[in-house]
This record gives structure tokens, C-alpha cells and sequence, in this order.
């Protein structure tokens, strides 16, 4: 694995991580291990597919889920702020992840029609610790809000 730290000052909004190829002449293959690739222990995975350019998804923050996205297929962008500093990062290949720390507000768009974005989660569902009030997010990072 490789990390390049996008944001080495302040908070970091982003990790791109670049998983290695195990393929050979019969095709591809990309392992991800918790918290030997991927900075933690996965708990969830789901995927995202069937959007399309329209669409623009998550719109959340999360008080105590890390993620890492992956399109597995096809392409989509991914926007992270923390309510000051704001990155794009386009997703478009099975090798390339983005990991998300906690509070870092996030939104997914223009997918591809096959789209196919892989979510890892280092918690289980739990509705309660998502944040999904773009004004209520900054008042809480300006310290306005619990
Ligand atoms: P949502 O968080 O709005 O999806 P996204 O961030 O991709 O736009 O989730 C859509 C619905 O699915 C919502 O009712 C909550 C439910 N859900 C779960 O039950 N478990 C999960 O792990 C996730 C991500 C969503």
C-alpha cells in the first residue's frame, strides 16, 4: 500500500491509497486487508451503483465512521470539506481508494452509468452518527454545536 497524504497540515480530509495488482495473464485482482491497506478494521461493506450523472449521494458527515471508497468499476467523483478547506478526487479505477476520516463532510456524483462504488466502513450502520445538515456540520466544527 501506498498513502499519499493529500493534507499533511491541519485536518486531513483525505487519504488516496493505491492498492496493489495481484493479476496475472488471467486477469486482475486487488486484495484489501483491514488495517493492513486500509487504515482500519472493516465492520460494513456496501456498494453504490445504478446512479448516473444526476445524482449526487452521501451529503454526510459522520461522527465516528471512516470510510474508504473504491470504484470498482467505472468512475465517480467524491467532494470532501471540513467546512473550510474543500478537495475533488475522481474515482476511476479498481487500484485507486480514497480513505475518509470521521467529520469530514462528503458527497458523491457524476457516476458513471457503470458505476460500481465499493463503501468500507470501520463501524455498523448506526443512523444516529450521521450529520446530514450541511449548516448544522459547520456549526459543529466551528464549535457552535456539540
Ligand atoms: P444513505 O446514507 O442516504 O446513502 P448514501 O450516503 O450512499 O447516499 O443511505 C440510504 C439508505 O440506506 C438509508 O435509509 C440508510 C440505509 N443504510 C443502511 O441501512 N446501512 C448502511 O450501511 C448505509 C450506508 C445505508
Amino acid at each position: 500500500m501506498s498513502i499519499t497524504e493529500q493534507n499533511p497540515q491541519s485536518k486531513i480530509l483525505f487519504k488516496l491509497l493505491s492498492f496493489k495488482d495481484l493479476g496475472d495473464k488471467r486477469g486482475k485482482l486487488v486484495v484489501i486487508e483491514g488495517n493492513r491497506d486500509i487504515p482500519f478494521d472493516i465492520a460494513r461493506t456496501f456498494y453504490i451503483y445504478g446512479s448516473d450523472s444526476t445524482i449526487v449521494r452521501g451529503q454526510h458527515a459522520n461522527r465516528n465512521s471512516e470510510f474508504v471508497l473504491i470504484n470498482v468499476s467505472g468512475k465517480s467523483k467524491v467532494m470532501v470539506t471540513d467546512g473550510t478547506k474543500k478537495e475533488i478526487v475522481e474515482l476511476n479505477k479498481p487500484m485507486k481508494g480514497i480513505y475518509i476520516p470521521k467529520m469530514i463532510w462528503k458527497e458523491m456524483y457524476d457516476f458513471s452509468q457503470d458505476s460500481v462504488l465499493l463503501c468500507l466502513a470501520n463501524t455498523h450502520y448506526d443512523g444516529s452518527e450521521y450529520i446530514r445538515n450541511f449548516d448544522e456540520y459547520l456549526q459543529i466544527m466551528k464549535g457552535e454545536k456539540k
